[in-house]
């Protein structure tokens, strides 16, 4: 097995990335592995990342290799194995004048980032990178990324982990159980306010959700508008949107990809449609996924979706279809 991994980070002097960065070398994130950092950001802060460079320097990692900072995407991009594309802008703050309240306010600001990125990983990204969109509007981010790319042996994914993990807590503090214990917490469809939390494939201390909760109205009026809005709540009480738990999130997708699912169980991310569950091919989709023994990220195609589970998922698909035809002028 490869002793070391090379891992480009963009937005690397943004809020996220400040929590992220460090976890990608302690040792948990890649085990033994040694890692090799590629930080990017815009030209006008990228020499911010020096500061960040002499803190993990002095923060004795030994798992840290070779750490460089650029404003050049492409040259960051070279055999990497991993991408995760935190830079872009956030909502909640103003931006050539106007406030940003909305995740679509984000579609026309950052698009057009990830169709260079999205061209420089399929030239210079290793055959085999996994590329995590964390950068809002985050599913058709990655669409745009991965049309741009057109190399079908990357693995493309936007992330709803962190939707996930929000949801587990509710689910946790509604049931009186520890977070561990609700595993399978599905996010189906797009990183917005449409997504579908799936309480009822959850399991929770290994029963399914559905028979733990039976609760209709609280499902529908709290726990699903909560997790939907989880971020903009975030926004409102910080003042900025989330940042340690959105590299916590980060981090366990990643650890979610290097590692064997256990039998059964699944976690939360958004790929390109194969068709899977009658979601239109191509779109980049929150579903259940396993990997597999070898590696392979795979999407779990057992899992029954109640009437109202459809319902609300196919809410999220809508939206994502008119999200693509948003950005089809970013298509080649
Ligand atoms: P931030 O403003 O603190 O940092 C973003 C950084 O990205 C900035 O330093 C900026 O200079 C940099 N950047 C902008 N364009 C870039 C480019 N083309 N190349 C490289 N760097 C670039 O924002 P943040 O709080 O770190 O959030 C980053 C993004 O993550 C936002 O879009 C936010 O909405 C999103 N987000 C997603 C989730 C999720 O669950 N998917 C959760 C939280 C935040
Ligand atoms: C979140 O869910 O916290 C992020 O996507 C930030 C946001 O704008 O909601």
């Amino acid at each position: 097995m490869d002793k070391s991994i090379k891992v480009v980070v963009t937005g690397a002097a943004g809020q996220i990335a400040y929590s992220l960065i460090p976890r990608l070398i302690d040792g948990n994130t890649f085990g033994d592995k040694i890692v090799d950092l590629a930080l990017v950001e815009i030209p006008q802060v990228v020499d911010k990342l020096k500061g960040l460079v002499m803190e993990l320097e002095d923060s004795y990692f030994p798992q840290m290799g070779k750490v460089t900072y650029t404003d050049n995407f492409e040259e960051a991009s070279k055999d990497a194995d991993w991408f995760l594309l935190v830079g872009s802008i956030p909502r909640g703050i103003v931006y050539n004048g106007k406030k940003i309240e909305e995740r679509s306010d984000l579609l026309s600001i950052n698009g057009g980032i990830f169709v260079e990125q999205g061209k420089a990983i399929g030239s210079y990204g290793k055959d085999n990178a996994k590329i995590l969109v964390v950068g809002n509007p985050a599913n058709t981010n990655a669409f745009i990324g991965k049309n741009a790319a057109n190399n079908d042996n990357q693995l493309w994914m936007a992330m709803t982990m962190l939707d996930s993990n929000r949801a587990k807590s509710i689910l946790a503090k509604k049931t009186n159980n520890n977070v561990s214990d609700v595993k399978n917490m599905i996010i189906w469809g797009n990183h917005s306010p449409t997504m579908y939390p799936d309480s009822e494939n959850a399991l929770i201390s290994g029963d399914l959700g559905s028979s733990v909760i039976n609760d209709m109205n609280w499902i529908e009026s709290e726990f699903i508008p909560n997790v939907q809005q989880r971020g903009k709540a975030v926004i409102d009480a910080r003042g900025a949107s989330s940042a340690t738990s959105a590299a916590k999130a980060a981090i366990d997708t990643v650890i979610a990809c290097e590692n064997p699912t256990e039998p059964g169980n699944c976690f939360s991310a958004a790929i390109a449609s194969d068709g899977a569950y009658d979601v239109p091919e191509g779109i980049i989709c929150g579903y259940p996924l396993m990997t597999l023994d070898d590696g392979t990220i795979e999407i779990k195609r057992d899992i029954s979706l109640s009437d109202f589970a459809k319902t609300k998922f196919k809410v999220s698909i809508d939206e994502l279809l008119s999200e693509r035809d948003a950005v089809k002028h970013l298509m080649k």
